[in-house]
């Protein structure tokens, strides 16, 4: 309150001095100066949630600071907050109390800092206190501090509530913070509010003081010491079930929700505790913190957020309505919060240095997390079906020229959003799997548990890690001691790709090589020209064995310098048996054989004793022998002959890895005057299996079933069974839609067995027109479960009427305030148009013609961007259609700032299928036809 009117008048001289070109900042490094951190935040907020000053938030923060050597000046992060410069404070701590003046006021927009320069410079080794007041809109950008609205049930009326993303770079919009993860501090929360909300944080609550008649002040316990993009705040009118989890700790766990909901948490309820007691024992470190609240959140623009202590859903991701969601809904609650939970060590407990090691949090909450899922439910046996996902997902996206390592440079704030991508979670996942895998469970546990207690409530970066592996795994035997595992993995980490091992036999005298390139799908460029090699596992197996077991390597590719080396075998195998490398995928990489010990795995696959394979490397077979046959490696006849045994395959793993691989040719030639044959095809090999699941019939198993590989292999199958008018398909899914449309309350009474949903409702909005839409558009209104709302949002894209589909793609950008779709949700909307033959053409022209009015419906979140243009460019299969979205994309440049990694990679996936139907397309009718039954 005591600013000297100087401050005012110097920060005014200084925008007259550089007008409004920000652009030569003296201080312009993307990291904050180390010459001062903070040690303790008090931050106060008033929280205004459609009151007489509307929506807004102000508040104050005192940051505690210590300085690190002599600096004339304190620079944070602060972003579109109303600052008064004229209140802010600087006093020391030490000795006499005495303030410190701002000199001016400096603003650098490029790296959102605010610059206090002061009168006299702060000392070395001296703590000083910073008080700055702010204050600013409480928006709906579900970004920073935000408002997300529901409808309550019974009343009809529309209610609000607040709460914090600050994930990545978000805190900064919230209030003035060292928004960097290694700037860990103690946070002592305190929120006031209208006395008919409840608040809540981090940590529970310490007391409730009354302000006046209406408005109470909530003081929150102080936080152990962490970063700022883990702080978290929510105001709202939700009610929560509490569960205590009987621990040393007794760890409280409340599940909140808006009251409609209530009957939706129990299964969180349940998940949450469970393992979160499981993580406490592999780690064997205990949760720190005395509770964690979990909150459904009706607008959020992730998935979930780890904050620690109070982590906060999608209603889709926390949510489970027994007898309305499906079980791969429950799956994904499971998979979820399994994955926040692991994140409470691995990023909260200790975080990455900086954001270029994102895949230490993000790889290993996906991986720990699919251990807790099959902790968690044993009977769903989930974990191979995700690592065989996972391993797939990654040969796809990470055979792009265009791709990334997964520990990447980060120089700017717009590159962090961008990583939060499949190569940070999904490979990131991969590579820790392979090294559990190589070094077996004592290791690795020992090796992480040792990592997790040496940087508790520090930073960390991969290489510490590697150091805690390497010497566990030394002292525990299960690695050579020349090998280390910083080596082994860099070549995995700081690479783009992975490689694609050549096994050539010798089928005279026994002998084999193996060697490695990178695999590449873009064919023009020379694989022989790929430098890069990689430490690779080479585990196998032969026909007699038949070991699918041992997944421990049995021969190192090395990688010493960078220097490939191929590997030799002195007798691999007799001359009349098949070899498999890379036992149940635990590698990260394709294998490639000759002509003639493929003929072998086929004959093997053909006949009687098929599943003596295991069924992660029948998967691994399909998946190699397609994408080898995509980019002309390998024959496609080789690949056509194989897949012929999916005639005798029951299982959904390989169906899966099939299914995912023909998605792509269907997509090409879908719009050609061959597919005629290539549905002839499909329908010839879906026959069989649709018929043995019994297609839409034998649903009480569907919905009782806990065998979650069973539902989701019906769901699979029938979902392009039905596409494809297998069997009676199309009139068992319109048969269920009508017997619906003509349930008295449609809204209560959904006689679709619930796994289904998907399926029926897109096959019967497919075939139906006007009336079945507006039906399931106005159960989409009336439904409290979101993933309900979700299934059907997905479906209503499956129309067939052009003017249905732009009008679903308009209400998707809709800003209106009584909009039906929220923001989060309008990639699902759109997608499913674009996914559609009659709607593609719509989406693309939507895309083009509105990309400035998209970039700023989802700004400050604009790299959502790159999901919509995923979908349209991997249907564009020509130069023309390229150099349209080359052009698009090159002229709306300025748009694509958080997206531009999306956009790189979409271009090449048209070149890759503009390759495809080059080589391919003149053939195919021929081949297919040969295949048909
Ligand atoms: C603020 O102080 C730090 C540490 O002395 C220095 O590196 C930085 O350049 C200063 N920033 C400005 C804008 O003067
Ligand atoms: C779910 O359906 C079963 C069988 O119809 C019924 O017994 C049960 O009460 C229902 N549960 C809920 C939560 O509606
Ligand atoms: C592999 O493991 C499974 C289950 O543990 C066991 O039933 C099977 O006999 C094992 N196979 C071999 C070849 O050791
Ligand atoms: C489904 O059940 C109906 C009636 O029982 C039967 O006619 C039909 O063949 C069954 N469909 C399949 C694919 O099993
Ligand atoms: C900044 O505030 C303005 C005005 O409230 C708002 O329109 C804009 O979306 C905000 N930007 C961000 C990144 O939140
Ligand atoms: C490139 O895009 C611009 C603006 O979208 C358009 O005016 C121009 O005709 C396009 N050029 C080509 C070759 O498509
Ligand atoms: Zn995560």
């Amino acid at each position: 309150m005591s600013r000297s009117s100087t401050v005012v008048w110097a920060c005014l001289l200084w925008f007259v001095a550089v007008g409004s070109s920000y652009a030569d900042s003296s201080y312009n490094h993307y990291r904050l100066p180390t010459s001062v951190r903070p040690e303790h935040y008090r931050l106060e907020i008033a929280t205004h949630l459609d009151d007489d000053k509307g929506f807004e938030f102000s508040g104050l923060v005192g940051i505690t600071i210590i300085a690190f050597e002599n600096a004339n000046n304190i620079t944070l992060h602060a972003k579109n907050l109303t600052i008064d410069q004229t209140l802010i404070q600087v006093k020391s701590l030490d000795g006499e109390e005495q303030d410190i003046s701002l000199d001016s006021i400096e603003v650098n927009p490029l790296h959102d800092y605010y610059i206090m320069k002061l009168s006299k410079p702060l000392v070395k080794d001296g703590r000083y206190l910073l008080k700055m007041p702010f204050k600013a809109d409480l928006n709906k950008n579900l970004f920073g501090y935000y408002r997300s609205v529901y409808t309550d049930k019974s009343t009809g009326e529309r209610r609000w509530l607040a709460v914090t993303q600050f994930e990545p770079t978000a805190a900064r919009l919230a209030f003035p913070c060292f928004d960097e993860p290694d700037m860990k501090a103690k946070f002592s929360i305190i929120l006031s509010h209208d006395k008919k909300f409840k608040a809540i944080s981090n940590m529970p609550l310490e007391s409730q003081t009354p302000l006046d008649e209406n408005w109470v002040q909530d003081e929150f316990q102080e936080t152990v010491p962490m970063s700022t993009y883990l702080v978290a705040y929510s105001v709202n009118d939700f009610e929560y079930d509490e569960v205590t989890l009987k621990l040393k700790n007794d760890v409280v766990f409340r599940t909140w929700a808006r009251a409609d909901a209530m009957s939706q948490v129990e299964y969180a309820g349940w998940v949450g505790p469970k393992v979160l007691e499981y993580y406490e024992t592999i780690f064997d470190i205990k949760f720190p913190l005395p509770k964690i609240d979990q909150i459904a959140v009706p607008d959020f623009s992730a998935g979930a957020m780890e904050n620690w202590g109070l982590v906060t859903y999608r209603e889709t991701a926390l949510l489970y309505a027994k007898n309305v969601s499906s079980t791969s809904s429950k799956h994904r609650v499971a998979s979820v919060i399994s994955h926040e939970l692991a994140h409470q060590w691995f990023g909260n407990l200790v975080t990455m240095k900086w954001w270029t090691d994102l895949w230490l949090n993000e790889g290993f909450a996906t991986y720990i997390a699919s251990l807790g899922v099959e902790h968690l439910h044993p009977e769903w046996d989930s974990l191979k079906e995700e690592s065989v996902e996972n391993t797939l997902d990654i040969f796809k996206v990470d055979a792009l020229k265009t791709s990334h390592p997964i520990s990447l440079p980060i120089k700017h704030a717009n590159e962090i959003s961008q990583i939060f991508d499949a190569i940070s979670y999904s490979k990131g996942s991969c590579v820790l799997r392979m090294m559990h895998l190589f070094l077996g469970q004592s290791a690795f546990q020992e090796g992480v548990s040792s990592y997790l207690k040496k940087y508790a409530y520090k930073n960390a970066e991969q290489d510490n890690l590697w150091d805690s592996l390497t010497e566990t795994a030394h002292k525990l035997k299960t690695l050579p001691s020349e090998y280390d595992i910083k080596k082994i993995m860099d070549s995995w980490t700081l690479q783009t790709g992975y490689p694609v091992v050549t096994i050539e036999r010798n089928y005279i005298d026994g002998t084999a090589a193996a060697s490695q390139e990178r695999y590449l799908l873009d064919t023009r460029t020379s694989r022989a020209d790929q430098e890069e090699c990689w430490w690779v596992p080479l585990s196998y197996t032969i026909q007699e064995e038949s070991d699918f077991n041992n997944t421990q390597p049995k021969k190192w590719m090395e990688c010493n310098e960078g220097v490939k080396k191929k590997v030799n075998f002195k007798s691999l195998a007799p001359k009349d048996q098949w070899v498999i490398f890379n036992i149940q995928l635990s590698g990260l990489y394709k294998v490639k054989y000759d002509t003639k010990n493929w003929d072998m795995l086929i004959g093997t696959l053909m006949g009687k004793n098929f599943i003596n394979i295991h069924i992660m490397n029948r998967a691994q077979l399909i998946d190699d022998a397609l994408d080898l046959a995509w980019t002309g490696d390998q024959d496609y006849d080789i690949a056509m002959r194989l897949i012929e045994y999916l005639r005798q395959e029951q299982e959904y793993i390989p169906w899966k890895a099939a299914l995912d691989n023909l998605k792509q040719v269907n997509k090409i030639l879908k719009k050609t005057s061959q597919y005629d044959v290539f549905k002839k095809y499909m329908k010839s090999i879906l026959d069989p299996i649709y018929r043995y699941l019994g297609g839409l019939n034998n649903t009480e198993n569907a919905i009782t079933s806990e065998r979650l590989y069973e539902i989701k292999h019906k769901v699979l199958i029938s979902g392009w069974s039905c596409r494809f008018e297998v069997g009676d398909c199309i009139d068992r899914a319109s048969g269920y839609f009508k017997e619906w449309q003509s349930s008295e309350n449609p809204d209560e009474k959904n006689p679709i067995p619930t796994n289904l949903r998907s399926v029926v409702y897109c096959t019967a909005i497919r075939n139906g027109y006007e009336d079945e839409w507006n039906f399931l558009w106005e159960r989409y209104q009336n439904s409290g479960v979101a993933s309900e709302k979700q299934i059907i949002l997905s479906s209503l894209g499956c129309a067939r009427e052009p003017w249905i589909l732009q009008r679903y793609i308009e209400w998707g950008f809709d800003e209106n305030e009584n909009s039906k779709i929220r923001k989060q949700d309008t990639y699902i909307v759109f997608t499913s148009v674009a996914n559609n033959v009659i709607g593609f053409q719509l989406a693309k022209d939507y895309l083009m013609e509105n990309i400035a009015k998209i970039y700023k419906y989802f700004d400050p979140d604009t790299t959502k961007i790159s999901r919509l243009i995923s979908p349209i460019a991997s249907q564009m299969t020509s130069e023309k259609e390229y150099l349209e979205m080359k052009n698009f994309t090159d002229t709306n440049n300025e748009y694509f700032s958080k997206s531009y990694q999306g956009v790189r990679r979409a271009l090449e996936s048209i070149e890759i299928n503009t390759q495809w139907v080059t080589k391919n397309y003149e053939g195919i009718g021929e081949r297919l036809r040969k295949f048909t039954k």
